[in-house]
């Protein structure tokens, strides 16, 4: 039985169960984009040291970007005729993962750290890409899309964090 948030219907070609529960795989990662861009104006704020204005500038286009994932995959679920919950309580309250660790803290603190969350995001994202796949094509394309921007992203931070020997410095 749909729960009270849930609509009537889903999208054309789909069962309202099969449309709702790709819907319910999206929530999860609303809420871990939605953490993702608060905590990445929070490392923006927080970084200093060398290297300060190269991270602090390189974030701003990133949380732009995931604040627009954001809306996309909400309004997918909406598309789909489940309520998006973007609240924070909930958020919060649901999440499987403690809050980022790093206040005042260099570059490379704050890399390292961002560098462990878009692991993170960026395996559940493939999870879900997995569990969708097989129902709606159109989902798991708005998700491909979404991961392929995060891993660019994520290159972006790994190559700060290269050595000389070109291995991951991760102290
Ligand atoms: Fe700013």
């Amino acid at each position: 039985m749909a729960a009270k948030n849930d609509a009537k219907f889903t999208v054309p070609g789909l069962s309202i169960e099969d449309g709702h529960q790709v819907a319910n795989t999206l929530q999860a990662r609303l809420h871990a984009l939605n953490d993702l861009q608060l905590t990445l104006k929070h490392a923006h704020w927080n970084v200093v040291g060398r290297g300060f204005i190269s991270v602090h500038e390189m974030l701003d286009p990133q949380i732009e970007l995931v604040r627009g994932f954001v809306d996309e995959l909400a309004e997918r679920m909406a598309t789909l005729g489940v309520s998006p919950n973007g609240l924070p309580g909930n958020l919060v309250k649901t999440r499987g993962w403690d809050d980022y660790a790093v206040h005042r803290g260099t570059v490379t603190e704050h890399l390292t750290a961002l560098n462990e969350v878009y692991n993170g995001i960026i395996s559940s994202h493939r999870e879900a890409i997995e569990a969708v796949g097989e129902i709606d094509p159109i989902t798991e394309d708005m998700l491909i899309g979404q991961t392929g921007q995060l891993e660019l992203f994520q290159w972006f931070m790994r190559s700060h964090l290269e050595n000389d020997a070109g291995e991951l410095n991760a102290t």
